[in-house]
């Protein structure tokens, strides 16, 4: 049998053991730790989502080495947690169990220890270490790490390792890369030390070296120990790709995998984690670079999640392994799917960065396109419904789609109307915004998903009381969503005037200078989306902060961008009529101003559908509201509520 991505499924011999494909689940860190450093049965069934769907190794994460000096976050998993090892021991064997290899990321935060907390009281007053004296942006002092404490945590990473092989994973994960504390040996920025650890390349390059052997010497020969390392800092005055490849040459005989990312910590995220306004796979060519400057296999991540993509990547040398982190969150079964050649059958990530913003702000895990991520223990399976019922969707956005398919998939009869003769709901705005591309075609991807399911989907049909009450269904699942507001000024029924939601409609022209009223999420997208197609931009904002309702991963990506295309902002500033000329607004003091515009795009929120709600509430013995309709939000919310309420009947 010819596979659909040969390249992709092929089995890599990595040490003593083998990539039964080259897809593997980069490390990503599970928020539900308690104090003590367990890794919790709930974190274990995260991470064996992951190994049944198909990826090749597991990385669990992060796992700092010495505790007293070296926590990134406010709580990390920690191997040598009294009492600890049963739950490090399970989580490795659920990973093997699935075929996969069960790896585990060994770091140190270095000077940034307590940065990324989320209750930053922990670590207040803890002594930062890092290669040498300095103040961090933020006003943190760093002292310069003794040379006993070098040789403690050189120590401290044999030890982890040590642990992580008895409790029985069988590959581990270095970590000199993000800013961490080893990269911040590697890295001319921060390491201005004159003993054997700092000046040339190699002395800069002999912490991590003697880490390794550290590791070695605990796991033995063989062993496969994968070094994570940026392929370039991306920062004035930092090392770029010639020298990583350098430092790559320095330890390529310690490895059995060569793992390049990218960035630092200050500023990197973006760079780490490419955002919707970077090119997927925009990291590819720092592997394929140092790959030719080393022997050892190279794996690259970043962004990457087109089988299509990911193929001609191995398939033309440019690496020899792909990581994967948010597209496995969007779809933990893509590598399974790749290998049985069912590429049409991958949901994808869009990007939004939930994922992240989420821990920073709740500490949960969560994602836009899969409800299950955060809480795989308690959902193993989609359990079959004791009695088929006859099931009406009401509304064909994320919300409606995502409710279909569960209730598909657990054996009711669906069927789902949409009144537009397009599926998408809300996201079929986003169909001429090129950074929002996945996002459009996320319904588009649930629509095929559910017709697979077996869902009866009728386009161009409006559910009225008259249409539900013919069909008899025993249970209406409504996701009828939200319509713009249109303010009540003066003018705002002009020709000039657009409304956000009508943006991608092919009869709608823009003029050159374009004023949005309205600063949310929507209003700076769009806007943006004006700016790079060349239009001049302001954005009008009553509140004091622009994407204010923007997660706190993505707002500032965002703002960097309008700032990058040339947008003008005015906050704390409301629109108070549009006129022939523009927009006049009026500032904090009721001073009025114009702002010259062609265009006013009105982008000033949205508001249930509630008299469709209403109208549609007694026509079904069971009525379940999922999404917008209820209150205006984002399609994490709808799809999470759209799962449940499938579930719940
Ligand atoms: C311009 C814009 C950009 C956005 N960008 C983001 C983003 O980047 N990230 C994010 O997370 N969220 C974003 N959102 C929010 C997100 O789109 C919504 O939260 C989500 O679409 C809600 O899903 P839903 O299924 O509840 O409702 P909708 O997506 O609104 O779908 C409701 C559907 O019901 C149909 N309908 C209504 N009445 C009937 C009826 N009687 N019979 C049949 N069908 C009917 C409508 O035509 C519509 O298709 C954005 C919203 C807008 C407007
Ligand atoms: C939710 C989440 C948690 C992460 N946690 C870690 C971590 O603990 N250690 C680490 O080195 N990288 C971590 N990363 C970064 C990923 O390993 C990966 O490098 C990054 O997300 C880029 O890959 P992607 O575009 O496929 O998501 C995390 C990423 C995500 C999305």
């Amino acid at each position: 049998m010819d596979r659909k991505y040969p390249h992709l499924s092929s089995p890599l011999k990595i040490g003593n053991a083998i990539l039964r494909n080259r897809m593997v689940s980069a490390p990503m860190s599970f928020p539900d730790i308690p104090r003590e450093g367990y890794l919790t049965a709930s974190a274990a069934a995260f991470y064996e989502l992951r190994a049944k769907g198909g990826a090749a190794a597991v990385t669990i994460s992060e796992c700092v080495v010495h505790p007293q000096t070296g926590k990134s976050h406010s709580v990390h998993i920690d191997l040598n947690a009294p009492g600890g090892m049963r739950g490090f021991a399970l989580a490795a064997n659920a990973i093997r169990r699935h075929g996969a290899l069960a790896s585990i990321q060994l770091s140190h935060g270095g000077m940034y220890g307590g940065a990324d907390a989320l209750d930053k009281s922990v670590l207040s007053g803890a002594k930062r270490y890092g290669p040498s004296n300095m103040t961090l942006p933020n006003g943190t002092v760093v002292t310069e790490m003794p040379v006993e404490l070098i040789r403690e945590i050189t120590r401290a990473f044999g030890t982890y390792a040590g642990l992580a092989k008895q409790a029985g994973f069988n590959m581990l994960m270095v970590h000199a890369g993000h800013g961490w504390l080893l990269h911040q040996f590697l890295s001319p920025l921060y390491n201005f030390r004159t003993d054997d650890y700092g000046g040339s390349l190699y002395n800069r390059t002999r912490f991590l070296s003697e880490v390794l052997d550290s590791v070695r010497a605990a796991v033995g020969p063989g062993f496969p120990v994968e070094l994570r390392m940026s392929g370039a800092e991306f920062a004035p005055g930092g090392y770029g790709v010639e020298e990583a490849a350098q430092i790559a040459q320095l330890v390529e005989d310690k490895i059995q995998l060569l793992h390049v990312s990218a960035g630092i910590f200050e500023g990197g995220f973006a760079r780490q984690h490419p955002s919707m306004f970077h090119e997927r796979g925009c990291n590819v060519w720092l592997a394929s670079e140092i790959k030719k400057a080393v022997k050892v296999p190279v794996a690259t991540v970043g962004g990457l999640n087109d089988p299509e993509m990911m193929e001609e990547i191995i398939a033309s040398g440019k690496a020899d392994v792909v990581e994967m982190a948010r597209a496995l969150l969007a779809d933990p079964y893509l590598p399974a799917k790749v290998v049985e050649g069912r590429s049409e059958d991958i949901v994808h990530c869009f990007r939004c960065f939930t994922c992240h913003a989420e821990r920073m702000t709740t500490g949960l895990r969560r994602c836009s396109v899969n409800p299950v991520i955060g809480r795989e223990e308690e959902n193993r399976h989609v359990p079959k419904a004791p009695f088929s019922k006859k099931v009406l969707v009401v509304g064909g956005g994320p919300g409606g789609l995502m409710a279909a398919i569960t209730a598909a998939q657990r054996g009711h009869k669906v069927i789902l109307c949409e009144k537009e003769r397009e599926l998408g709901g809300a996201l079929r705005t986003e169909r001429k915004v090129p950074f929002k591309k996945d996002l459009y075609a996320l319904p588009q991807k649930y629509g095929y998903l559910a017709r697979k399911s077996g869902v009866e989907i009728r386009l161009g049909t409006e559910v009225t009381p008259e249409l539900a009450e013919a069909e008899q269904p025993d249970v209406i699942l409504c996701a009828v969503g939200a319509e713009p507001i249109v303010p009540p000024i003066p003018g705002i029924d002009g020709k000039n005037v657009i409304l956000a939601t009508r943006l991608s409609e092919d009869d709608v022209e823009v003029g050159q200078k374009v004023a949005v009223l309205g600063g949310g999420l929507v209003g700076c997208e769009m806007g943006l989306h004006l700016a790079m197609e060349g239009k001049t931009v302001t954005v009008v904002e009553m509140l004091p902060r622009l994407a204010a309702d923007a997660n706190t991963r993505h707002r500032p990506i965002l703002l960097e961008q309008m700032k990058l295309h040339g947008i003008t902002e005015h906050v704390s500033t409301r629109g108070v009529r549009v006129t022939e000329e523009g927009l006049v607004c009026a500032d904090e003091d009721g001073r009025e101003f114009l702002i010259p515009a062609d265009t006013v795009l009105c982008a000033v929120g949205m508001r249930p559908r509630r008299e469709v709600v209403e109208s549609l509430r007694n026509c079904a013995p069971v009525f379940l509201e999922i999404g917008d309709c209820v209150c205006p939000s984002i399609v994490a919310e709808a799809t999470t509520r759209g799962y449940y309420a499938a579930l719940d009947i």
